[in-house]
Parts: C-alpha cells; sequence; structure tokens
C-alpha cells in the first residue's frame, strides 16, 4: 500500500510531482490555508504531512495523526509546528534551510533601499499625479546607503547574505549575535560584533534576522527603538513578533527612527485598522521574503526529499529533531 500524504496548499513544481511518483496524495487545493478543523480531520490516516508557516500544527494536529511519521515544512521557520510534541510521538520533521537565503537576503535589500530613498513613497506620489513642479532641490530626500552603517542582528545564514550585499555598498557592517565569531572569521566577513545596544546606537539600517522565540518576542521594543538614531531605518524580513509593532508605530510617528521596512507582522496579513497602512515612512510588503520562483521550486524539491527520504527510512537532507531517531528508529517508519 502506498503511503498517504496530505499538503496542505499547492506548490510549485516540482514539489508534488515528486511525491505522487510514490504516494496517494490528498491535496488541500485552493489558495487559502486550510482551517485547524480541516487539518485535524484531513490528518486522521496519513502517514505524511507537508504544511505551511500558515497552518498551525499543534498538539491536536499531531495527536489526531495516528499514523503520521513526517511532517514536512515548506518553510525555514518552524515556530508553527510544536517540535517538542511532535518528537515525543516519533515524529520526524524536514524543513528548508538554505534554498531560500539569497532570496530573503535580496528582500530585506530591496526594503533596506526602498526605505531609504522612498522609492514606494515616491511611486505613489506619481500615481496620484501629486508630480506637479517638475524637479525639486528638496522633493523626497532619503538616506544614504552607499558608505553607510548596518547593524545585523542574528548572523545565520540570511544575516550573512545581507552582509556580503552591504559590502558592495561599502557600508560598514555591525553584527550581534548570541554567538560570538572567532577573530579570524570577523576580518574574513569583514564585519564587527558588538553589544545589542551599542548596534542600535551607531547602526544607519538595523536589519533583524532573528528565528522567533520566546526569546525574541519584541527583540525590538520600544526602549530598543529609542536606541537607534532618528535618522536610521528598521528592516524585519524574520518574523513579525520580533518587533512590538505598536511600539514601531510610535518610533515611526514620533520621528525617533525615520523608516522601516517589513516583509512581516505581527498578525497576518495586516489588519485593516493597522496604523502602519497610515504612515508614508514604512515600506510594507505581504511576506514575500522567500518569493523568487528559483527559491520557492527549490523549497518544494527539498520539502518533498525531506518527506520522502523519512518514508524509505533514511535521515531527510534538513531535519529538525534528529533526537527523534531515539523515540522511533528510521526502520520503524520505513515504507518505500
Ligand atoms: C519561511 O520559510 O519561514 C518563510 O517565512 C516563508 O518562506
Amino acid at each position: 500500500m502506498k503511503p498517504k500524504v496530505y499538503i496542505t496548499r499547492e506548490v510549485p513544481s516540482p514539489g508534488i510531482e515528486l511525491i505522487r511518483e510514490h504516494c496517494d496524495v490528498v491535496l488541500h487545493e485552493r489558495e487559502e490555508p486550510p482551517d485547524h478543523i480541516e487539518i485535524v480531520r484531513n490528518i486522521q490516516d496519513k502517514d505524511a504531512l507537508l504544511c505551511f508557516v500558515t497552518d498551525r500544527i499543534d498538539k491536536d494536529v499531531i495527536s489526531a495523526g495516528a499514523v503520521l511519521k513526517v511532517i514536512s515544512t515548506y518553510s525555514v521557520g518552524f515556530e508553527h509546528i510544536d517540535v517538542v510534541e511532535a518528537t515525543k510521538r516519533g515524529i520526524y520533521i524536514g524543513y528548508t534551510p538554505g534554498v531560500l537565503t539569497e532570496a530573503t537576503a535580496d528582500c530585506t535589500f530591496a526594503l533596506l533601499l526602498n526605505a531609504a530613498r522612498r522609492t514606494a513613497e515616491a511611486d505613489r506620489f506619481v500615481r496620484r499625479f501629486d508630480w506637479t513642479i517638475s524637479w525639486s532641490p528638496t522633493m523626497f530626500l532619503g538616506e544614504s546607503v552607499w558608505e553607510s552603517t548596518i547593524g545585523i542582528i542574528g548572523l545565520g545564514k540570511i544575516g550573512r547574505a545581507v552582509a556580503k550585499r552591504a559590502k558592495g555598498f561599502n557600508m560598514k557592517i555591525l553584527y550581534n549575535d548570541v554567538t560570538r565569531l572567532s577573530p579570524q572569521e570577523e576580518k574574513e566577513l569583514d564585519i564587527k560584533f558588538r553589544s545589542f545596544d551599542a548596534l542600535l546606537r551607531e547602526s544607519d539600517f538595523v536589519s533583524v534576522h532573528v528565528p522567533f522565540t520566546k526569546e525574541t518576542h519584541h527583540l525590538m521594543d520600544e526602549k530598543n527603538l529609542r536606541l537607534m538614531k532618528p535618522s536610521a531605518i528598521l528592516i524585519n524580513t524574520s518574523r513579525g513578533p520580533t518587533v512590538d509593532g505598536a511600539a514601531l508605530v510610535k518610533a515611526l510617528k514620533e520621528k525617533w527612527i525615520a523608516g522601516a521596512g517589513l516583509d512581516v507582522y505581527e498578525k497576518e496579513p495586516i489588519e485593516k485598522d493597522n496604523p502602519l497602512l497610515q504612515l508614508d515612512n514604512v515600506v510594507l510588503l505581504p511576506h514575500i521574503g522567500s518569493a523568487t520562483r528559483e527559491a520557492r521550486a527549490k523549497m518544494a524539491e527539498l520539502a518533498a526529499f525531506n518527506l520522502l527520504a523519512v518514508l524509505r527510512g533514511e535521515p531527510p537532507p534538513h531535519w529538525l529533531n534528529p533526537e527523534v531517531e531515539n523515540i522511533r528508529p528510521l526502520s520503524e517508519v520505513k515504507m518505500l
């Protein structure tokens, strides 16, 4: 009998095709995510689940999956999955780091340049036919990017990829992370470690690249936003709740900082009454950090490889919980 797989949304080729070659697939075909009850209902007889950041894979889903062996998430972030509970039950979890690094770093830079040079705001100005004076020495003055200072919070894969781009703009690159690089590595990357506060005080651009955990919840709160320069710009392509949204609105309105560029929010999609929508000094994107054709296709392929590897009784290329093998060895989940 073929393994049964539930896929909670269509993914770009070649993800589903790869899985269909070996498994019976139930696919949620609409663009909107399935609701929680639908996931719980569908998971009951499934051996594997391919899910997304929008699906809450909590204790209810995990306990409903009586024969569930593997959860493969089409994402590098995994705060939507109860990893501890899944591991306890011997369920393997795959994720997709690496393949979306460059796309997310590009998006970070798109936001940085856009917020610095106010290009989204200027685009709206042109479209509204507010452009009535052909040229003005004071029109849409922004902040310089070239030779400015960037502070990268969280020097993982994406933080490093952002640093590489910053080098192309001759920026001074500061970083803060829970682990400090060796002096040799810092030299090679041409980056300097700073305490969190010093980084906020010195940087013209502060870019957040930490995973969302209890510790990083509201990392950028009122106190920390107030440490930034009035000319500085905050960029967030990590997870919305790493920034205190209400404090950011205050910072932007009261001009403690010059601007922000956001791809992520505390509530997604953004709520109609979110005050950010009324502010011109913030660039807003709809969580599209990894949205290039190339990255999304590679994520689909990797998510499929992770899922199929477990069903073959092999270690997945990228898994979150290798310790699960002590609870249920791969030989016991092998179906293919
Ligand atoms: C992720 O992978 O975690 C992104 O947020 C979605 O691409």
